[in-house]
């Protein structure tokens, strides 16, 4: 089997959260998400509620506990509410188990057989950065397309635009991002896509190191953070302070109407980090002719950069939870194909501001 027919895409993401039910309302009403799917005791799962929600091509789990004995609830306690799972459809599980044995990857679960009432699946878990798993699901392993445990709900949301997931970022500690690429590249065969170093992603205060790996022509991209020493505190450093480990950063979610989509989501109450006023007066300066309106970008706070094959839109969520961990990106590419590299010194002001109102800069 040649190294790019392993993985397919990312399959799905999973929550492990103080209250699914919440995380679940939230994202159905203020992102537009339907509400797919349930699991929990009504469905013959004991342990845990789970809701799968669907958007466009983007698959969402949010999963709690029920138990003050389980694991779910330790992982909330030490993390607060994040991501536990990028959970990748393959193939063949069995080709992938030994694709990534063959190229050194000791962590990997034996291969398990799931039953649910629609028949049986096999999957596989590798193990990544901090307690960030990626579970490797089968194609069409299941006859209705839900996870076993999972019964249908089927109730649509007010959908927002949101499309596919672009990429899923990690945040790692400091002189561990280089290890967590090589793991990427040379355990998993993805490649490397770009880097840049803290030179040009600092501010006065705090700073970063980033690099990418994607698999198959960016059929899924991961960006890897790590903390770069600054005069202050780096937003990556206070992630993981609060995070209590590496772990999932954001989630950049494409759309092909980010005026629309963010215009939608603002007025049902997403917040977004505000973008200082002079960032828009030399904007245009920086990338060019674009065909958004100035007076928009500037009212919706839309970030704008250009490479060298087009330029992209893009626009940040507070955090999503209550500790300064998780955050939403929403990005349209008009021809570009890197992050928003640009925009990173604008932002991280935007960012430090409010790193500063934590006291934590
Ligand atoms: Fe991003």
């Amino acid at each position: 089997m040649d190294n790019e027919n392993i993985f397919n895409a990312v399959n799905a993401v999973e929550y492990y959260v103080g209250s699914a039910r919440q995380w679940s309302f939230y994202h159905q009403q203020a992102l537009g998400f339907d509400l797919l799917a349930y699991a929990g005791p009504e469905t013959g799962v004991r342990d845990r509620v789970s809701y799968l929600l669907g958007q466009g091509d983007v698959r969402l789990i949010f999963t709690s506990y029920l138990n003050y004995d389980s694991p779910i609830a330790d992982h909330v306690r030490y993390h607060g509410d994040g991501v536990r799972d990028i959970s990748l459809r393959v193939e063949n599980i069995g080709d992938t188990v030994d694709f990534v044995k063959k190229r050194g990857v000791a962590r990997i679960s034996p291969v398990s057989r799931i039953t649910g009432r629609d028949g049986t699946v096999d999957a596989a878990r590798i193990y990544s950065f901090g307690e960030t798993v990626h579970t490797l699901v089968e194609e069409d392993s299941y006859k209705s397309g839900l996870p076993p445990g999972f019964e249908e709900i089927g109730a649509s949301g007010k959908h927002v635009g949101l499309k596919k997931i672009d990429h899923t970022v990690g945040n790692v500690e400091d002189r561990m991002m280089d290890s967590w690429v090589n793991y990427y590249v040379n355990g998993l065969g993805f490649d490397q896509l770009i880097s840049f170093d803290d030179k040009d992603i600092s501010t006065e205060y705090s700073s970063l190191r980033s690099k990418v790996v994607h698999y198959g022509n960016r059929k899924i991209i991961f960006p890897i953070n790590e903390p770069a020493l600054g005069l202050k505190k780096s937003q990556i450093q206070e992630y993981l302070d609060y995070y209590n480990s590496p772990g999932v950063q954001h989630i950049a979610i494409e759309t092909d109407n980010i005026l629309k989509t963010v215009a939608e989501m603002q007025s049902r109450g997403v917040e977004f980090l505000s973008t200082p006023s002079a960032y828009y007066d030399t904007l245009l300066d920086r990338v060019g002719k674009i065909d958004e309106k100035l007076e928009d970008l500037r009212r919706l706070n839309i970030l704008v950069d250009r490479d060298d094959d087009g330029y992209l839109l893009q626009i940040f969520t507070r955090p999503v939870g209550d500790r300064p961990t998780f955050f939403y990106e929403i990005i349209q590419r008009k021809g570009a194909t890197s992050f928003g590299k640009g925009n990173f010194r604008e932002l991280f002001k935007s960012i430090e501001a409010e790193q500063a109102k934590r006291g934590n800069l």
